[in-house]
């Protein structure tokens, strides 16, 4: 199979009919967060895209960073206006994990789940990482997009090794690697548009997909989980049986504790 590349999206997208205003296409850059970034200050449009073959400095959520090498993932960030308060963007991430998962499930990949509040996970292994930048005082929020397309040329660090897979493994031999990835980034990009102008999100079609196990952390809560509110908010059943919900945080398995 030909190695993955970028480029090959981006013919696919417009294939797709994704109709975005500019997209700027870097070889190598340091995070495509901070180039949308840039050109969003400076008055770019939403929809603008910005997509790298390579990050030098891709970072994820909660100050990690994303290994980024050439050829292995697409690595995108999308400039979105919300008309909606600010208070309501941290919605984004839940609208944006749905409809990656849907997306996953209609292209066949195996128990696609969204880990709460935006991992796409296949088969309990990480696909995609989705990371919400907000700029409220400026009107933008820059949502980057981290999937993990074919890991088949590269040689992985030993720790994402063991908690990362690829839309390679889990598709059929002759799906087209690029036009999947095109359609995830579509997927998302359409939820979007639909949610506004509120950003409005159905708890519902999120639910059929949330991952979970016996007991669960987020922060100093643990307990089941129950479902999501419609502000994309986790809710949680303590051990009391209270309800509890989390605004924000990462979700960790605590059954074996
Ligand atoms: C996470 O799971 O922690 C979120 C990962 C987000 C990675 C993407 S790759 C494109 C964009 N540029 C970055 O530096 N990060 C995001």
């Amino acid at each position: 199979m030909a190695p993955f590349d970028v480029r090959d999206v981006l013919a696919k997208l417009r294939q797709l009919g994704l109709s975005l205003p500019r997209i700027h296409y870097f070889p190598v850059i340091s995070s495509t967060q901070d180039e949308a970034s840039r050109l969003a200050a400076r008055g770019a449009v939403e929809g603008t895209l910005v997509v790298a073959g390579r990050q030098t400095q891709g970072r994820g959520r909660l100050g990690r960073g994303w290994y980024s090498p050439m050829g292995a993932g697409l690595y995108a960030s999308i400039v979105l206006r919300p008309p909606a308060p600010p208070s309501r963007w941290p919605v984004l991430s839940v609208i944006a994990g749905t409809a990656v998962v849907e997306e996953l499930e209609r292209l066949g990949a195996p128990e696609p789940r969204l880990k709460w509040p935006n991992d796409a996970l296949i088969k309990g292994k990480k696909v995609m990482g989705i990371l919400v930048e907000a700029f409220p005082d400026h009107g933008f929020a820059i949502l980057g997009l981290g999937l993990n397309v074919s890991f088949s040329g590269t040689t992985l660090p030993e720790e994402i090794h063991a908690k990362a897979t690829d839309l390679e493994q889990h598709l059929p031999r002759e799906r087209d690697l690029a036009l999947c990835a095109a359609r995830v980034v579509r997927a998302v990009f359409d939820s979007y548009i639909r949610s506004l102008p509120h950003l409005g999100f159905d708890p519902q079609r999120a639910e059929r997909f949330l991952w979970t196990t016996d007991t669960v952390k987020v922060g100093s809560i643990s307990g089941r989980v129950r479902g999501l509110t419609s502000n994309g908010e986790l809710i949680l059943v303590d051990e009391k049986g209270h309800e509890v919900r989390a605004a924000f945080g990462e979700v960790t398995d605590v059954s074996g504790d």
